[in-house]
């Protein structure tokens, strides 16, 4: 992997630095305040981002003007440069892409109907099952690649399509494998509880039991991911088996979030006691679990993509969650079945005209609160001295436009702890 230098972006029409006042993630209106500073330069020594103001200010630096010839500068050309994204929910440890379910939905059938006949999640498994850890980590790597390019330096990733102990270590494994050779950043997460696989059809409780006592622990044993994720949902995983599986992740010191409400009511309260770092989909949501969520650093994560795909007239109530003081996220959710896509600029498009997110809003629940959702606010999210050396350069002169030129990718330069990349000849 190319290691990072240093390096100056100067010339900066609008520079989004999402640099914040107070502690915590943006709620409420400061999900709003993006600390843009016009014509801007960043400059990053070793991975880390050093200095950040005015382009005149920068050339001035005593530092700068004696290293000048040594430090690489990129002109910015009047473009927009903002954090790299942090996409805090993806799926990318799969082989094939759902083809007969995209079908099957464009006649008729929904997401749920498609599960319970055989297809959903369950399709994915013998793929991943048959599949060598190198094949699933090349198919990772494309992923990783992709990601990128469209303006995304922070990942989450889950397992979630073995679903048995190898299968759900080798998927973990992958994606070990594929992070090391890509500049970015990758936090591994183990979803075992993505589903109860075929084989322990009608005996859920013996394959819950199986992720507590053998699969959680063998994760933690090789350290293989940070948090511990179910897919808590009508026709997944039960409320009561989540709290199992989030009592035997506090056990091994492992961190947890939760796919909720995304196809049925769930009450908080009780996940809440296990302080997930975040709560994903959120579809349905209970207003009477607003206040207490609002009062917790867990982010609610929106996931547009999916009710995209899967061709859902109903969004998540965003401006109902941010209005009752909620911090929420947005991310692709790239995965087979719901979500295809790799593109944040793609959600956050969704986020604006499906859900009237403004598009700064969309902007922070793309960078400093994703990076809150993976616990990573310390180093990621924002482009402030001391964090690492994560931007992304789009070819626009308003960061609006970023949600507004949906299908298109704008992004031409990524940098991933001071690697830059680029994309697209601009
Ligand atoms: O977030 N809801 C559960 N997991 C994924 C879908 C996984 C799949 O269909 O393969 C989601 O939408
Ligand atoms: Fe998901």
């Amino acid at each position: 992997m190319p290691k990072a230098s240093s390096l100056l972006l100067a010339n900066i029409g609008q520079l989004l630095t999402l640099r914040s006042a107070s502690d915590g993630p943006r709620r409420g209106a400061s999900l709003s305040d993006l600390g843009i500073v016009p014509d801007a330069a960043v400059l990053c020594v070793g991975g880390k981002i050093v200095s950040v103001g005015s382009t005149k200010d920068a050339l001035r630096d005593p530092w700068l003007k004696k290293n000048r010839k040594k430090v690489p500068e990129i002109d910015c050309g009047g473009r927009v440069v903002l954090p790299g994204f942090v996409d805090s929910h993806t799926h990318p440890v799969f082989m094939q892409p759902r083809l007969v379910d995209f079908e099957q939905r464009i006649s008729g059938a929904s997401y749920e109907e498609i599960a319970e006949a055989g297809g959903g999640i369950r399709s994915s498994i013998d793929g991943v099952r048959n599949a060598s850890k190198t094949a699933l980590a090349k198919k990772i790597s494309r992923a990783l690649a992709d990601l990128a390019r469209h303006g995304t330096t922070t990942v989450e990733a889950k397992s979630g399509y073995g679903l048995n102990l190898e299968s759900e270590l080798k998927s973990l494994e992958a994606i070990r494998a594929a992070a090391r050779e890509w500049p970015g950043t990758v936090v591994a997460t183990f979803l075992g509880a993505h589903t109860v696989p075929p084989e322990y059809r009608g005996r859920s409780r013996e394959y819950v039991d199986l992720v507590c006592e053998e699969m959680i622990p063998a994760v933690e044993k090789r350290k293989l991911a940070g948090f511990v994720d179910v897919f808590c949902d009508r026709g997944a995983i039960s409320a009561e088996e989540t709290a199992q599986i989030f009592g035997a992740a506090a056990r091994y010191k492992l961190a947890v979030r939760a796919h909720v409400g995304q196809l049925s009511e769930t009450r908080l309260g009780p996940l809440l006691e296990h302080h997930p770092a975040s709560l994903d989909h959120m579809d349905y949501v209970n207003d009477a679990d607003l206040p207490a969520l609002a009062q917790t650093e867990t982010i609610a994560t929106f996931v547009p993509g999916a009710n995209y795909f899967l061709g859902l007239s109903r969004y998540p109530d965003a401006r109902r969650l941010i209005e009752s003081g909620v911090a929420v996220a947005l991310a692709t959710d790239y995965n087979p079945g719901s979500s295809p896509t790799l593109s944040m600029p793609m959600a956050m498009s969704l986020a604006c005209t499906q859900m009237k997110m403004s598009p700064a809003e969309a902007i922070a629940a793309a960078t400093i609160n994703g990076a809150w959702a993976l616990r990573l606010a310390d180093r990621k999210g924002s482009v402030e001295a001391g964090k690492d050396a994560d931007l992304a350069v789009f070819e626009v002169s308003d960061y609006r436009e970023i949600p507004y030129w949906f299908g298109a990718n704008r992004c031409v330069l990524t940098i991933m702890n001071g690697v830059p990349s680029s994309h697209l000849a601009s």
